[in-house]
């Protein structure tokens, strides 16, 4: 039986994110922050919530006044560093609105905007230029799962994510099965995922870096599943879309992360 302190996991901060996608309006935003604010405390998780574009500014604003602790993040970003790209965004203008994360390919851009994995590895580099640390989404599809083929798309896409070598950087592993289904990976097939992912990054980067990498689980996470996977060695962390809308059960995930 292995005590907490003895896990890999217990030497990495926990990362737990929001991925709020297109929901939310102004209004909600400082109601969120005040509640998420007052159940933080000092939270022993590293806390990022990622909410669209035009509500970056209110967003940096409420938690800048009511949730210091919890940093900002931007759902995409443009590659280019600027330019004629109507409709985008650049890594200047999200660490503008004061962001300091970004996420890259998440599966949604990847399947609604073509994002190939060449393009994403193209992000990752310009967030970093820009000053952002990157959360690079990788997960097999269901067919790619069904077909013997999950880790062959998790090394190709986690290569390709981090063609340029970033060094200051976070994982999730999102199964595209799993997102907004309710149907959440068993915290076993979850572990297998994260394991050959810091395997890979072992290979990549050495022990020690792949071994301070957090490697957060997203797709379909609840306060009710986090618990057990996050028993798991290599599971650091969440990205939380749908549950992550209610800040009662966010604060709920991160209190699993934080007392873990
Ligand atoms: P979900 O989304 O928690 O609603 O499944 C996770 C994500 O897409 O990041």
């Amino acid at each position: 039986m292995t005590r907490a302190g003895d896990r890999p996991s217990a030497r990495r901060v926990p990362l737990v994110a929001a991925n709020w996608k297109m929901h939310l309006l102004r209004r909600d935003v400082e109601d969120f922050a005040r509640v998420l604010g007052a159940g933080l405390g000092a939270p022993r998780a590293e806390v990022v919530i990622f909410p669209s574009h035009p509500l970056l500014a209110p967003a940096a604003q409420a938690l800048a006044a009511a949730a210091p602790g919890a940093a900002l993040g931007g759902q995409d970003l443009h590659p280019e560093p600027k330019g004629a790209f109507t409709g985008d965004v650049s890594g200047a203008q999200l660490r503008d609105a004061g962001c300091t994360w970004v996420l890259c390919g998440h599966s949604e851009r990847r399947r609604d905007h073509a994002e190939n994995d060449e393009l994403v590895g193209n992000k990752v580099a310009a967030a970093v230029r820009s000053g952002l640390a990157p959360l690079l989404c990788v997960g097999e599809r269901r067919e790619e799962r069904h077909a013997g083929e999950t880790l062959a798309v998790l090394e190709r896409q986690l290569a390709a994510g981090l063609a340029s070598r970033p060094q200051r950087f976070a994982v999730a592993y999102e199964p595209v099965w799993a997102i907004g289904t309710g149907e959440t990976a068993t915290p076993e097939i979850a572990q297998e995922a994260h394991a050959f992912l810091r395997e890979q990054l072992v290979g990549r980067y050495g022990i020690e870096t792949a071994e301070r990498t957090r490697i957060v689980y997203g797709g379909s996470v609840t306060p009710e599943n986090a618990a057990a996977l996050r028993e798991e060695a290599d599971i650091d962390g969440f990205l939380v879309g749908g549950a992550s809308l209610d800040v009662g059960k966010f604060l709920a995930i991160i209190r699993v992360c934080g007392s873990a």
